[in-house]
């Protein structure tokens, strides 16, 4: 057979192929070992060096067309086949998207909401030196405020300046090493990161998160600090929700605040039809801490404090995320347990 014959032999193969077994088949017929393509190779060896070279060139050429059209002939039949055994007006099979963790979607919010006022949002070492999470912010070792600081300790050697390794227990450790990193105010920054003390019950759990808030420049005073958490919670929670700075102590801040928020079910009145309100029982949820940032701290971070002064505030984001959400969770661990029933409803 010539070169013509077989190709006019191959169309009509392929003509009267309706399936891939079929066109399998046509492989082995034309392209197999013993297929006619190797059939022609087998009489090369009858030709002469210089006809072997010009006749073998040609057969490649050859072999590379009846390629193309079993290939092509196979696009078609896969084509085809996928188009009548599909009903293309089925509906798409739905794939299970994952979504943020309702943290993440709290913690978006707030960096979005602090960014408007031109806070910077920086990160701090999650394990760091105990002499950032409390010497440095006036809590010197054996002071009773550092009970209300229970940490996890690393097993680690002790740094000769900085004392023992910690998972850090507030986001307060990262005040100071913005101040070292800074040197000159201003200094506009929000610290939001996990934070460790062991505490496991239904409204604590020994991983959680807090956000904080640094604010360092001349002549700041607590008016700066008061209306930037109110233009916050009119943002996270709403214009109509107002806040109070309750005197508080903490050995970093001098004054320190504890920062409520007024209860959204009871509007702040503490009652809801005369009945005292079931979730604040006061009108006020409690938000979290603040404060002017203490001259120790200041001197800390190589600020002078007589040219200087700040604020500073840290909330808890599952708690502001609770309130927000109007989330009732009889037991805040639930957030971590990894349950998707629980997690695929936000
Ligand atoms: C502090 O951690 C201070 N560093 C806050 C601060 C910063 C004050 C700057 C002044 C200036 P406190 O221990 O109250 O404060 O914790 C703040 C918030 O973290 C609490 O209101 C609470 O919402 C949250 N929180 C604390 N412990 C847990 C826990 N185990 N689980 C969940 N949330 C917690």
């Amino acid at each position: 057979m010539n070169f013509t014959d077989v190709e006019l032999h191959l169309d009509a193969d392929l003509a009267s192929t309706k399936n891939l077994t079929e066109i399998q088949n046509l492989q082995i017929k034309y392209l197999g070992r013993k297929g006619i393509i190797n059939k022609l190779l087998d009489n090369l060896s009858k030709l002469s060096t210089e006809q072997k070279k010009k006749q073998g060139k040609a057969i490649n050429d050859f072999k590379s067309l009846i390629e193309n059209k079993i290939k092509l002939r196979q696009k078609l039949i896969l084509h085809t086949s996928f188009e009548s055994e599909i009903d293309l007006t089925l509906p798409g099979k739905k794939r299970q998207i994952g979504s943020l963790h309702i943290v993440t979607l709290a913690i978006e919010e707030i960096v979005r909401i602090f960014k408007t006022l031109g806070f910077i949002r920086m990160s701090y070492p999650e394990v760091d030196w105990e002499y950032f999470a409390f010497e440095s912010l006036n809590m010197p070792v054996n002071h009773p405020a550092r009970d209300d600081f229970e940490s996890f300790f690393i097993d680690f050697p002790r740094h000769a300046k900085y004392g023992r390794l910690l998972l850090t227990p507030h986001t307060s450790s990262g005040q100071v090493r913005e101040m070292k990193r800074v040197k000159t105010p201003p200094i506009k920054m929000i610290n939001i990161a996990r934070t460790y003390r062991p505490n496991w019950d239904a409204s604590h759990t020994p991983m959680f998160h807090q956000f904080e808030g640094l604010c360092i420049d001349k002549n700041i005073n607590i008016t700066n600090l008061k209306g930037t958490i109110d233009y916050f919670v009119h943002e996270f929670f709403g214009e109509d929700r107002e806040i109070r700075l309750r005197p508080f102590h903490f050995q970093f801040t001098e004054p320190s605040f504890e920062v409520d928020i007024s209860c959204s079910v009871c509007n702040g009145t503490g009652n809801v039809k005369n009945i005292k309100c079931k979730l604040c029982k006061s009108g006020w949820l409690e938000l979290g801490g603040a404060g002017m940032v203490h001259p120790f701290v200041l001197k800390s971070g190589g600020i002078d404090p007589v040219g200087y002064s700040g604020f500073a505030f840290g909330f808890g984001v599952e708690r502001v995320m609770m309130m927000k959400s109007g989330l009732k969770l009889d037991d805040i661990r639930i957030l971590y347990a990894g349950d998707i029933r629980f997690l695929e409803q936000f």
